[in-house]
């Protein structure tokens, strides 16, 4: 492939980093310290067409690629890590329908996702299923029209807002990975109770809750892909997902290279800028060096997944990579901001707590780790 960026690419990376600096990070500290779901940077960013960037036109989305959808998250990350996984979650929960979804259900849910008319999730984990996604214990159960789900799900980002809901839950008890089963959740047709609001350390401003399902009716049609097919929708799904925290592990790295090098040349002592000592300047250029590796295997996934190649792997190491990368260089950041940097409100210490979660939500690195050695050694 090559790297080059498209001159359509270039205007969404710009118009995105516009929309970032001009109207996100103005709002970023108060989304942190209050826990503040980003409702204006959301409407805002349905008025600029990016609720919806890789689904199709024809359904109300922006028609783009993988590859300018990983740019925009890396712009937003950069700002404000909260908007950027909240857009991310709700990309997410569009790519399922697009790829096994009926006729009906893309007519029906996808222009309404890309449209923003209602926030979308994905509730897969469980308490007793994080990394052991098949473990679920959640039923789903046909009863004449309806498949009538009972259960908990637990960390759901979007939980208390989303208005559509892709559920993973147990249609066949003993068969495994092959008994599990997607279903479309519209919380006005099929009410459920949105539990435990988990208090973070980072991420704070997107919404984490626990979902309570007890009797929850789903019409029959919103069974997504074949019965039994839940978990290859979900691991599909979550190809493309690790594109999108991947993505934001990019912006967050490179937001800390940026405060580096901003500090490290202001910031006098001994009678000159810190940035004049060959120790942090090492720091500095091995932070450049990674987060410019990074974006490359981001945009390496992003664009096999765009030509229709299998990007399984490649998704896992952009997102393992990315990750460590954000996490090792945010803690190298503060270490460059000392004191200040590790103050409330200085925005290293809000990028390290953010940078935390990029190695856990979407696949620990330990299960980005599984899936690469599993397909390296088959
Ligand atoms: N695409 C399609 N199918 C896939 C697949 C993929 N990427 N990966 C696996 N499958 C299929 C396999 O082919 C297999 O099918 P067959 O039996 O027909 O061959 C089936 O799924 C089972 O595969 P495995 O035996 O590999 O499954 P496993 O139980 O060993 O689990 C795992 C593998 C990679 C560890 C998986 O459980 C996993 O990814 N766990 C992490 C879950 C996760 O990422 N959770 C994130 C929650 S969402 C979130 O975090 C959003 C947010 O808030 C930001």
């Amino acid at each position: 492939m090559g790297f080059e960026l498209t001159e359509e690419q270039r205007l969404i990376q710009s118009m995105a980093r516009e929309f970032a600096i001009n109207e996100v990070a103005p709002l970023a500290e108060r989304i942190d310290r209050d826990g503040e779901f980003p409702t204006v940077a959301r409407n805002r960013l349905a008025e600029l067409e990016l609720t919806g960037i890789p689904t199709p036109a024809e359904y109300g989305g922006g028609g783009a690629d993988y590859v300018s959808y990983a740019l925009v998250i890396e712009e937003i990350a950069k700002v404000c890590a909260s908007t950027a996984v909240v857009l991310a979650v709700h990309t997410l929960a569009q790519a399922p329908i697009l790829k096994f979804g009926t006729p009906e259900q893309k007519a029906k849910f996808l222009p309404m996702l890309a449209g923003y008319k209602a926030l979308g999730g994905f509730a897969l984990t469980e308490a007793g299923a994080g990394s052991d996604a098949g473990a679920l214990a959640t039923t789903a159960v046909l009863e004449g029209d309806h498949y009538v789900i009972n259960g908990t799900k637990t960390f759901i980002t979007n939980g208390d807002g989303a208005g559509v809901m892709i559920v993973m839950a147990k249609t066949g008890p003993g068969e495994g990975t092959k008994g599990i089963s997607a279903f479309i959740v519209e919380k006005n047709e099929s009410p459920y109770t949105v539990g435990k609001h988990e208090d973070k350390m980072g991420v704070r401003g997107s919404h984490t809750t626990e979902l309570i399902f007890k009797n929850c009716k789903v019409p029959k049609e919103n069974l997504l892909g074949k019965i039994g097919q839940g978990f290859k929708v979900a691991m599909a799904t979550l190809d493309g997902g690790r594109i999108g925290i991947a993505a934001q592990a990019v912006g967050i790295a490179q937001a800390c290279l940026d405060e580096s090098v901003r500090y490290s040349k202001e910031r006098k002592q001994f009678g000159r800028p810190i940035a004049a000592n060959q120790a942090i300047q090492w720091m500095i250029a091995d932070m450049a060096k990674d987060v410019l590796a990074a974006r490359l295997l981001v945009h390496n996934a992003a664009a096999l997944c765009d030509s229709g190649q299998p990007f399984s792997l490649e998704a896992a190491a952009a997102k393992l990579f990315a990750a460590e990368t954000a996490m090792k260089h945010s803690i190298k950041a503060v270490q460059i901001n000392g004191g200040y940097g590790y103050i409330r409100g200085a925005k290293v210490e809000r990028l390290m707590r953010d940078a935390k979660i990029t190695e856990i939500y979407e696949g620990t690195s330990e299960v980005q780790r599984m899936v690469i050695s599993g397909m390296t050694l088959r």
